[in-house]
Formats: structure tokens, C-alpha cells, sequence
């Protein structure tokens, strides 16, 4: 078995591998990190087959469909997973055929209703059901304390107690514990009866996880984040910096059309001397008056520097090949004292 444990925050992801015959899966794999698998996986000599998510979660972005689309390979979920773009959905008991390993899914319900484990060889990937010294919350959408005790008492802690216990969490930067360990130590698995254990998941009053509506809204939709798609954006366009682009203001360079994107109120209070307003809004519905000449060089700027980089990317799509988004905004312009003016342009 060839083995990488990916922590991202308090995000655990892995990469688990045939040594045989090179097939691998990616569980729980986290947006961020998706050159950092890819990468472990040619180091290794691996190549991923599967990805894997053990539940829809609620706290990080997942990067189940980006790899999927990008490597060709099915995305691999429990069957109640809400996620349309899973591929294979999985029923307790099945088994995904790695190479000559087995992954085995055990649905475990409780910290959402999709939630599986995954058992593999000495180790049980364990998601958000058991984790070292907890269990998953179960106060997220879909989540149910009476069907995490049944899958914790009833399934999990029935396994092997030698078996390793990989969590998809851990905050306190453990890699993995055992069933046994958790068994014995686990503060959460001491309260042992039914209703303790319920009453107990009831209260645990747990502050809600950042970004947690855009987790469930991207996770659940396979659509994107904000930041993936400025990154996406970004990675479509050349940028200017601002010290660059005030030496050419400066110059009053002729050749370059600075281009305001924000709405007029903020254009007027102060812009960058000389340039145009065209608000981000009306970008496409005015292109052909407003920039006749595709040929141009234009620079586009915001007020933070990420709607200037969606209009140059969206520039660049129209056909305006020298389209390029200030490295920066005019926020960061006008704190660095550099020139402005207020008003209309002549
Ligand atoms: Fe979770």
C-alpha cells in the first residue's frame, strides 16, 4: 500500500495507492490542495482512479469534481449523497476494486445522512463520523445524533480494534489513532447509553463553520467558489502593478486605456488620472461603443482588484488580446498616495 496523509487546516485528506499495480484513490481531497495531489501521486507512481468524498461536507470546499474533471475519473459518493455530479454511488457494503485492494464503504449515518467510512487493508477511513477523541457534529444540515450512536456503537467501534482509524479532521495535528484507542480514551464514546449519547451531541453548542453556506452550496452543486473563480480568472489574464502602472500614468503614456470598472459614485470621488468609466455591470452591453478597437492595450481596475480581473478575463474572452487587470485596487492606489482625480474625465 503506498500512503499520503494531506492535512489542510484541520482538514485531513488522503492518497492511498496498489503497489502492485499503481491505481490509486484520493479521499476527501480539499480544494487547495489540488496540485499537491496530483504532484504526490506522479512522485509516488500512482495514478488516481477514484475520488472520494466519505460525506457532503459542510466546512471546506471539496475538490472532488475539479479532479474528477480533470483527471477523467468517476467521482465516488454514499447513495444518499445530494450531489448530482457523483458518478458511482456507493451502498453499505460494497466494495471499490483498487488494484488488488478493496475498499470497503460502511454507511454511517449521523453526522450527515450520506456519511460512510471507508475500509481498507489495517485502517478504516472514518470521515466525520469518529474522529481522535470526538465524533462529527451532528447539528449540520442532515445530521442526526440517534444514527451516529447506532453507526458508532453498532458499526465502528464493533470493527477490529487494532484497525487504524483515519479521521477527516484533526485539529490538534494527529495523524491517525485506532478503534481500540478511541474505545478506551474517547471522551464522546464514553457515554456509552443511548440516550447520554444523544442528550450529549445535543448540547455540544458548537459555534457554525466558517464559509459553511458556500461549502454546502458548492458541495452540494459541484458549482464554484468565489475564489476558484477568481483564481480561474486570474489565471486567464497578465497583470500590471501599481508602481508599473503609475510610472506610464505619470508619462501619460497614450497608448494604454485605464479602465474603471466600479459604479460612477466611486469614479467620481477619485480614479486614476485620465481614466475611462465603464462599471463592471454594463461591461458587455457597452463594449462596442465604449472600445471599438480590440487591438488596444486596456488595464482594468476595482476598488479591491478582483471585479478588474473578472472584466479583464471577460475582456480577454470578447477578443481584446491585450487586456490585463492592475495588480492591486484603488483602495490600495489611494493608500499608497498615489495620483488621483475626482469628477468626470473631459
Ligand atoms: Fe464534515
Amino acid at each position: 500500500m503506498i500512503f499520503e496523509q494531506v492535512p489542510t487546516g484541520g482538514c485531513q485528506s488522503y492518497l492511498i495507492g496498489c503497489s502492485d499495480t499503481c491505481a490509486a484513490a484520493l479521499i476527501d481531497p480539499e480544494i487547495s490542495q489540488i496540485d499537491h495531489y496530483v504532484a504526490l501521486a506522479a512522485r509516488d507512481g500512482l495514478r488516481v482512479r477514484y475520488v472520494i468524498d466519505t460525506h457532503t461536507h459542510a466546512d471546506h470546499f471539496s475538490a472532488t469534481r475539479e479532479i474528477a474533471r480533470q483527471l477523467n475519473v468517476p467521482v465516488i459518493m454514499h447513495r444518499s449523497s445530494p450531489a448530482p455530479f457523483v458518478d458511482m454511488r456507493l451502498g453499505d457494503g460494497e466494495l471499490i476494486v483498487l488494484g488488488k485492494m478493496r475498499l470497503q464503504a460502511i454507511h454511517t449515518p449521523g453526522h450527515t445522512r450520506d456519511s460512510m467510512c471507508l475500509m481498507v487493508e489495517d485502517r478504516v477511513f472514518t470521515g466525520d463520523t469518529l474522529l481522535i477523541g470526538a465524533t462529527g457534529r451532528t447539528d449540520l444540515p442532515s445530521g442526526d445524533p440517534e444514527a451516529l450512536y447506532d453507526s458508532l456503537f453498532e458499526r465502528l467501534l464493533k470493527l477490529d480494534p487494532a484497525l487504524k482509524v483515519y479521521p477527516a479532521h484533526d485539529y490538534k495535528g494527529r495523524s491517525h489513532s485506532t478503534i481500540g484507542d478511541e474505545i478506551a480514551t474517547n471522551p464522546r464514546l464514553q457515554k456509552r447509553e443511548r440516550g447520554a449519547f444523544v442528550e450529549m451531541m445535543r448540547n455540544l453548542n458548537l459555534t457554525m463553520p466558517t464559509h459553511v453556506t458556500e461549502a454546502l452550496r458548492t458541495n452540494m452543486s459541484g458549482g464554484k467558489t468565489v475564489s476558484q473563480l477568481l483564481a480561474q480568472a486570474a489565471a486567464t489574464v497578465p497583470f500590471m502593478s501599481m508602481a508599473e502602472l503609475k510610472a506610464r500614468v505619470e508619462a501619460q503614456e497614450g497608448d494604454l486605456i485605464v479602465l474603471d470598472v466600479r459604479e460612477r459614485d466611486a469614479y467620481e470621488a477619485a480614479h486614476i488620472p485620465g481614466a475611462r468609466l465603464l462599471p463592471r455591470g454594463q461591461l458587455e452591453l457597452r463594449v462596442n461603443q465604449d472600445l471599438p478597437d480590440p487591438t488596444r492595450r486596456i488595464l482594468a481596475c476595482c476598488e479591491l482588484g478582483y471585479i478588474s480581473t473578472l472584466a479583464a478575463s471577460t475582456l480577454r474572452e470578447m477578443g481584446f488580446q491585450h487586456a490585463v487587470a492592475l495588480d492591486g485596487g484603488m483602495k490600495a492606489w489611494r493608500e499608497s498616495g498615489y495620483p488621483t482625480k475626482a469628477g468626470r474625465e473631459p
